[in-house]
């Protein structure tokens, strides 16, 4: 169990005896009766949405993802990688408080924030096959998980913020060292085929109009700096990163400075503005800091004024599901 308080150190030191016996429930081991197809269709979903739901597959009805992307690409290993932004212990974790919204949200809503904001798509209606199969998966993935326990190895990780802001400039050298030779030089990512095949992508784009939007957690420079860390190049584990702590602060600013589709009512993110992470890259924000330094940092500044002013509320904070 992670230890409910103490320091982060602590928790840290807690969290990587947790994860030094991370295993996830083998999926091929389900018999082949409706329970483990439904499974591992769903886990086909999460591995090739866009064969399933994306914007180029047949059927005009299933076109609900407005990507290419599989869901895949940001939950590492269809989401059993340990700070890969993994679902192990998300079937448990829901329902849940969500700051974004304001409100509490079952798994099928958080399902359907990637699908509006990462898949910049449309929501997947609650009875579709596809939407249960994806649940039925996020279940059996949570075998064993305790409700209501944090789960180690959750998200994309957490290394110390930076004290400076993050440079897009020298971003856009580290991505021309580290990044190109896969995702391209302009971002496009690579084609399992052509445009057109709903056969997705070998490696994703990064920007550009097939990528996810604006209001994607991606977009967030704390999310994406940690996923590079823990994750990439394709490979990495959260046991030997390959980019440089500073670098990956860097380059994930420099992705967040291209072009992307844009979502709309995004000013309507975090009703309660104490709420809002310091790193949301729209406003409006509470604390008096602009979008440039929510955007890029440095974040400590931004930290105590959001202390300072949940002090005079006097109002406790309403935390999020994590
Ligand atoms: C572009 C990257 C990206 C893609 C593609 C993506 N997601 Fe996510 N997803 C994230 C990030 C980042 C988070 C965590 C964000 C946060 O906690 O604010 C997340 C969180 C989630 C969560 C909540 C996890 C938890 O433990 O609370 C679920 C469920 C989820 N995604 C499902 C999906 C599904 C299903 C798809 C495909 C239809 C998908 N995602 C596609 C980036 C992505
Ligand atoms: C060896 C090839 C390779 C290299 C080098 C590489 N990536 Fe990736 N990247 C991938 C692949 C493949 C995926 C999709 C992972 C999956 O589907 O399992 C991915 C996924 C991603 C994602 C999440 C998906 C999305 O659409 O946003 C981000 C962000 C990302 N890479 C950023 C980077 C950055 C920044 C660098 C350089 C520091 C980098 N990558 C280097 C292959 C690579």
């Amino acid at each position: 169990m992670l230890a409910p308080a103490g320091s982060a150190g602590e928790r840290a030191i807690a969290e990587e005896a947790e994860l030094a016996s991370w295993a996830v429930p083998d999926v091929d081991k389900l018999p082949d009766d409706t329970w483990g197809r439904t499974v591992r269709l769903g886990r086909d979903l999460i591995a090739r949405t866009y064969a399933h739901i994306g914007p180029e597959v047949a059927d005009p009805a299933k076109r609900y993802a407005g990507n290419n992307l599989s869901c895949g690409n940001c939950h590492i290993g269809a989401g059993t990688q340990p700070f890969g932004n993994p679902f192990a212990g998300t079937f448990a974790a829901y329902p849940s408080y969500r700051a974004r919204s304001g409100a509490v949200g079952t798994i099928e809503d958080r399902i359907e924030g990637c699908m509006e904001r990462s898949m910049n798509g449309r929501k997947l209606p609650l009875e579709a096959p596809e939407m249960i199969a994806m649940v039925a998966y996020l279940k059996f993935l949570a075998t064993g998980r305790p409700v209501g326990e944090p789960t180690p190895g959750a998200g994309a990780g957490h290394m110390p913020e930076l004290t400076r802001a993050a440079d897009p400039a020298h971003g856009r050298a580290v991505y021309a060292a580290q990044c190109a030779i896969c995702h391209g030089p302009n971002g496009e990512g690579q084609r399992n085929g052509m445009a057109g095949d709903a056969k997705g992508y070998a490696v994703p784009p990064l920007w550009g109009a097939d990528s996810f939007n604006d209001g994607a957690g991606m977009n967030r420079l704390t999310d994406a700096a940690n996923f590079i860390h823990n994750n990439m190049p394709m490979g990495t584990t959260w046991q030997h990163p390959m980019v440089a702590a500073p670098d990956a602060w860097d380059v994930a600013a420099f992705v967040q400075s291209q072009p992307r589709p844009h979502k709309a009512g995004l000013e309507r993110d975090y009703p309660d503005r104490l709420d809002k992470p310091v790193d949301a890259p729209f406003g409006p924000y509470a604390d008096g800091f602009g979008e440039q330094q929510h955007r890029l940092g440095p974040f400590a500044p931004i930290h105590a004024a959001i202390a300072a002013l949940r002090a005079q509320r006097k109002q406790p904070r309403v935390q999020d599901a994590k």
